[in-house]
């Protein structure tokens, strides 16, 4: 096991269900859409995806959270594969719209770059990306061990990166961005507010 992999395997082991609260809302798809969330983690978000009329796959590199994502209320219907999203193992052109919420940024940068072509091969004409990470804005950004440009290990092995808006309209490129902004709002910490920020984009596959 590679040690990204064993990093997210070996938090999931001790801590268990990592995500909790309420997920992100999701856009209007049609019934029968064919969608993919990469990182699904514990379920969090795939369980809202699954209550949707859409055909469901979800894939994650840590085997532990696709089992707990597995045993999670709602998420049966799903297809869960342990998978690297930066090596999906589907066809080219089976998905209309795939998820990445939180996930791109745990990668270096080459895998990065890897998992924006691998959406990019999945996606149908017309299919969408809908894309959810940490800004440089955010009050984490700048903690820890800087391991690449604006990527911090904070000690257990796992990297977060924080994004511009500019650069994730890079790294998707050639998808055509629909919308790309930052959604912020302050967290209270000891009595203090701290800045939480999230880049949330859309993109389509035009041709
Ligand atoms: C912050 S969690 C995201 C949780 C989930 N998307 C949600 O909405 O609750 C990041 C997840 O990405 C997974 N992950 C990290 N690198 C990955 C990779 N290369 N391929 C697939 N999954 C990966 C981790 O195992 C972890 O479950």
């Amino acid at each position: 096991m590679n040690t990204h992999k064993s990093a997210w395997d070996e938090d999931y082991r001790r801590r268990g269900d990592l995500w909790g609260g309420a997920p992100a809302p999701l856009p209007d798809l049609p019934a029968g859409a064919a969608v993919l969330e990469l990182g699904c983690g514990n379920g969090k978000t795939l369980a809202a995806l699954t209550q949707q009329p859409w055909s469901v796959t979800a894939v994650d590199i840590s085997p532990r959270a696709v089992s707990l994502a597995r045993r999670r209320p709602g998420t049966a219907a799903a297809n869960l594969v342990v998978a690297d999203a930066a090596c999906l193992p589907f066809r080219g052109e089976v998905f209309d719209a795939v998820f990445l919420v939180h996930v791109a940024g745990h990668l270096p940068e080459t895998g990065r770059r890897n998992v924006a072509s691998a959406v990019c091969r999945v996606l149908r004409p017309g299919g969408a990306a809908f894309f959810r990470a940490f800004s440089v804005e955010d009050m984490r950004a700048g903690k820890g061990v800087e391991t690449e440009a604006q990527t911090f290990s904070r000690g257990n092995g796992i990297i977060t990166h924080y994004f511009t808006e500019t650069e994730v309209e890079e790294l998707f490129a050639p998808l055509a961005p629909v919308s790309v902004r930052t959604r912020r709002w302050q967290m209270r910490i000891r009595g203090g507010d701290l800045p939480r920020a999230e880049i949330e984009a859309v993109f389509r596959k035009t041709g």
